[in-house]
């Protein structure tokens, strides 16, 4: 084996991350030193890695040499002061400063000058816990993810007086570790914590503004943007004890920036404890583990389909005439809607009723539908009524989209349907990130895959649906709310006609 580039490791808190990270640091061929004030949680700790290790060893993933080797390289500590031969210690403890801060003083004076000291912390500053170090230029964030030995990404983040050469080293012990590493300035959140604040956020907006209730959000955003997890259904796996939390600090952090609000919903539901799968309760009840999910409602059955009539306006608008052919409807062409047909409204970023309004069209029978993404790439149809859309025009319309067998949501009427509010935030937020050089680009989209799923990497997202479809949406939202969360990113302004994802020269 290489030699590794920290030979002696030191992890302290043995909890879910610092076993991770002993069990990844190990396996690259460091000698690992784990500590706890707990120390049954170190005897713990060593017998699960162990545990993994075998069953490894058992499916043929490990060698029985390597299971030896490892196993005698992870090592119980049962004080601080044996971790004075480490060259590097990782700490993963609670997430309080002041605990955080007296524990490396106290560790400054145990290892040596030359050793590198690092905090997984996801929320606090890694300059303010270095800030009274002796030596804060050999502290930085090495930030994992929940659990360790899968989530293959790792934000190295450097702190204010961190030297270059620390970040350098913890990097390559990264890529030894089998981990892929990203570079972070020290900012709230640093770059996944961060880019994942659209996705929940707007998402409880949708909610809080009654345009449609979490389970048809779950279901748009996973078959029409290809998310694996709904926002909800993620919110019930990471238990809103956590994700609140986060919400909060990273809106206060940023001095209430409009884009991070968090919301009242999420706030009462941790209040009344029902916080997510692990309780068997959150947006979803569980039971034996498996989400009780009401069905959805069967399309409706239409005695007579009305004529359909399409605005010239729409987004998509020759997709969509095609699309309607391919469903036997039968179109008008003239330059305004007959008295009996169902009008079909495809707006980007605006609502329903004021499209309706500006183009002098009769809300009872207008419908709109989401296209910013090409209808043969989704496996759902999500249409949005207006306040004055007639009963039997939406089931018109709802039987109609749904006459090949595709899914259809009918959710009421708001700036934006869902996936192209959810989208286009999480889009705005990551190029928002790209222009306060939090990080490069590359791994923007990297910690976004590899550290939140996302089928795409933000900056691909905006390019698969259009920058200035993205845009579009942004400004409609804006006028709609009047509220500056949907302020595009200057960044997004600016690359919006060429492209988010190339590399510029100012990278
Ligand atoms: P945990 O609660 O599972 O484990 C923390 C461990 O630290 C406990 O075993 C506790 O006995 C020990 N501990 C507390 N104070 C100590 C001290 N002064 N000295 C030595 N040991 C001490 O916590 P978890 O989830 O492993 O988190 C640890 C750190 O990692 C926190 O800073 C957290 O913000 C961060 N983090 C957590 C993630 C997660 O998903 N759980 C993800 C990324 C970072």
């Amino acid at each position: 084996m290489q030699q590794v580039t920290f030979p002696v490791v030191g992890i302290i808190g043995a909890g879910a991350m610092g076993r991770g990270i002993a069990q990844i640091a190990a396996q690259a061929g460091s000698v690992v030193k784990l500590f706890d004030t707990r120390s049954e949680a170190v005897v713990e700790a060593v017998q699960a890695i162990s545990g993994q290790w075998s069953r490894l060893q058992e499916k043929g993933r490990m060698t029985m040499e390597a299971l030896a080797e490892n196993k005698s390289r992870l090592i119980g500590a049962n004080a601080l002061s044996e971790l004075s031969d480490c060259s590097l210690v990782v700490e993963a403890i609670v997430e309080r400063i002041d605990i955080k801060k007296g524990l490396f003083a106290e560790l400054e004076a145990i290892v040596g000058s030359q050793a590198v000291l690092a905090t997984n912390t996801s929320s606090l500053s890694v300059t303010a816990i270095a800030a009274d170090l002796k030596y804060p230029q050999r502290f930085a964030g090495f930030h994992f993810f929940n659990p360790v030995p899968l989530m293959k990404v790792v934000e190295v983040i450097a702190g204010l007086k961190t030297d270059p050469s620390v970040c350098d080293a913890l990097t390559r012990f990264a890529r030894q570790m089998g981990h892929t590493p990203v570079q972070a300035q020290d900012t709230p959140g640093f770059i996944v914590n961060h880019a994942g604040r659209g996705y929940g956020t707007e998402a409880l907006r949708i909610v809080s503004e009654g345009v449609a209730d979490f389970a048809t959000i779950d279901r748009i955003l996973k078959d029409q943007a290809g998310f694996r997890l709904g926002p909800f259904e993620l919110m019930d796996l990471t238990a809103l004890d956590v994700s609140h939390p986060v919400m909060e600090s990273i809106y206060h952090q940023y001095y209430e920036e409009p884009r991070y609000r968090p919301s009242v919903i999420t706030a009462q539901r941790l209040a009344g404890g029902v916080v997510g799968k692990k309780v068997g309760e959150g947006f979803y009840r569980y039971e034996n583990g498996v989400p009780q999910v009401a069905p959805e409602p069967a399309a409706p059955l239409i005695a007579e389909m009305p004529p359909v009539w399409v605005s010239p306006r729409a987004s998509r608008r020759a997709e969509l005439l095609q699309l309607l052919k391919d469903l036997d409807a039968r179109i008008e062409t003239g330059s305004s809607p007959s008295p009996a047909a169902l009008t079909v409204v495809a707006p980007l970023g605006f609502d329903v009723t004021t499209v309706a309004v500006v183009e002098r069209l009769d809300p009872a029978r207008t419908v709109g539908i989401d296209l910013l993404i090409d209808d043969a790439a989704t496996k759902r149809r999500v249409l949005a009524t207006n306040p004055a859309t007639r009963v039997d025009m939406r089931d018109a319309a709802h039987a109609l989209f749904a006459r090949d067998g595709k899914a259809v949501s009918v959710i009421r009427d708001s700036g934006g349907f869902v996936t192209q509010r959810v989208v286009s935030t999480i889009v705005n937020i990551a190029t928002d990130i790209c222009q306060q050089r939090i990080c490069s680009p590359q791994d923007l989209e990297t910690a976004v895959t590899l550290g939140l799923g996302y089928p795409l990497g933000p900056l691909a997202m905006g390019d698969r649906y259009g920058p200035t479809n993205i845009l579009e949406v942004l400004f409609n939202m804006q006028t709609v709310y009047g509220d500056p969360r949907y302020r595009p990113s200057p960044w997004l302004r600016r690359r919006g006609a060429i492209g988010l994802s190339l590399l510029h020269t100012e990278e």
